[in-house]
């Protein structure tokens, strides 16, 4: 695996409370803000892809929008049945007020 580090957003843009959504590369990912920390996780809900930047965030819970499945943003587990399903969670560095997502790509 190699991790590659990629822009993601201005920190500015996401304020506490607020989600957004960003293309790592390719990949779909939702960044959240958690009363000033940000994580970054897989956008798409597990159960048919429901785009979960859109759905609702309280504390670090996000609920998708489509059906309300919910997942911790931070650990990337569901929070209500079917537990053991999680989305992708990445790591997250702030620079210089820019957010940026750690991606583990498969080496070529
Ligand atoms: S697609 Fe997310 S709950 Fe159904």
């Amino acid at each position: 695996m190699a991790r590659e580090w990629a822009l993601a957003l201005d920190l500015g843009a996401i304020s506490p409370g607020q989600m957004a959504y960003v293309d790592v590369d390719g990949l779909p990912v939702a960044l959240a803000n958690v009363g000033g920390a940000i994580y970054a996780f897989g956008d798409s809900c597990r159960h048919e892809g429901g785009p979960l930047s859109s759905g609702l965030l309280i504390g670090e819970a996000v609920t998708c929008p489509w059906h309300g499945w919910a997942y911790s943003v931070r650990t990337g587990k569901s929070l209500i049945p079917p537990v053991g399903l999680r989305i992708p969670v990445y790591p997250v560095r702030v620079e210089d007020g820019q957010i940026w997502v750690g991606v583990d790509w498969p080496d070529a």
